[in-house]
């Protein structure tokens, strides 16, 4: 381990907390239970609904946001649940349409408005804007529904790659796999708290720590997937330090190469994508571009505590060949395929 300055200056030790530590919350039923399975009243007003790729990403066209209703609000909960991200152009929604937007979907958290850095910089290179991370998974209540809409954005560069977790769960092998399913990753919001105390920066409450199961139950799909954080894991409860670092430097490999499970986005001024951070891990791709010609907003709302239920959940792969053998008679073929 190389020595390295823990960045506890007089900024951070004068720090006092403007909001107490966030309690645990029990959110609203997730509105995906609502929707309609086929998702009729949502799909029928899109002139286009587009799969980016296999494993993740869906373009909705010739939709928007601002003039839903309820019910097709629900069935895009449900397709976020199912697709990890759902994307959407030349939207008219205004800051405060996103939020009352978000509001349908569970209790909002403060909302964020971003104005990228250049994320390569010596500063962040541990910070969570450079490296794949899912939003604030330190929380007790880590976000579910997640909406970034952006305001302005260069021509080219800052695209945003989304990586679906569960598919990474579900392409380890069955001996990783059931090894992981018992494991818990300690959470940390301490190295945000201390880069932003020292960048001059405002930060609310205290730093958390928080233990999540490194394998995570979908509440609505049953799907088992990851909850893997590079950028918010400090070890594996379970393990010894070596053993810890070591996996956890695995999942890092097994993430970073696993082209096939992302889907890559190109902004545009109007841009939405709606994720489920509760599934889905996220990076900006870093550089090329004047960071100032960057602005968006983040709105969200708080996930269910992380539970893993192994009775009720499967793996991506056994809900396919479910699938497949619901509606036989079919040819079954490789979710690979060429
Ligand atoms: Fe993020």
């Amino acid at each position: 381990m190389i020595a390295a300055h823990t960045g506890l200056t007089e900024q951070v030790f004068s720090y006092r907390p403007v909001d107490p530590p966030v309690q645990e919350i029990q959110p609203p039923k997730d509105r995906a239970f609502f929707a309609d399975p086929e998702k009729k009243s949502l799909l029928s007003v899109a002139s286009k609904v587009k799969h980016l790729t296999p494993y993740i990403g869906t373009e909705v066209q010739g939709v928007q946001l601002s003039q839903l209703d309820e019910k097709q609000k629900d069935e895009l909960a449900l397709l976020v649940a199912e697709r990890g991200v759902v994307f959407f152009r030349d939207q008219d929604l205004t800051l405060e349409g996103q939020h009352e937007f978000s509001k349908h979907y569970g209790i909002s958290l403060r909302q964020y408005t971003y104005f990228r850095r250049d994320i390569r910089s010596f500063e962040n290179t541990s910070s969570a804007f450079a490296e794949y991370h899912s939003d604030h998974s330190f929380e007790i209540n880590p976000p579910s529904y997640t909406m970034l809409r952006m305001v302005k954005t260069p021509e080219y560069g800052g695209d945003t790659i989304f990586t679906s977790q569960t598919a990474l769960f579900d392409k380890l092998s069955p001996t990783f796999q059931k090894t992981f399913e018992g494991l818990h990753a300690v959470h940390s919001s301490e190295h945000i708290f201390i880069n932003t105390l020292n960048r001059g920066g405002k930060t609310f409450r205290l730093p958390v720590r928080r233990e999540h199961p490194l394998i995570r139950t979908h509440p609505v799909t049953s799907l088992k997937a990851l909850f893997y954080n590079p950028a918010f894991i400090l070890n594996i409860a379970e393990l010894k330090g070596a053993e810890s670092f070591h996996t956890l430097n695995f999942l890092r490999d097994h993430l970073h190469s696993a082209d096939d499970l992302t889907v890559r986005w190109h902004w545009e001024a109007g841009s939405v994508a709606f994720w489920d951070n509760r599934v889905v891990i996220h990076r900006a791709v870093p550089g090329g571009y004047n960071t100032d010609e960057r602005e968006g907003t983040r709105t969200a709302v708080y996930g269910e505590k992380p539970f893993f239920d192994a009775a009720s959940s499967k793996t991506l792969s056994e809900w396919s060949d479910q699938k497949l053998s619901d509606t036989a008679p079919v040819v079954k073929l490789g979710l690979d395929g060429f």
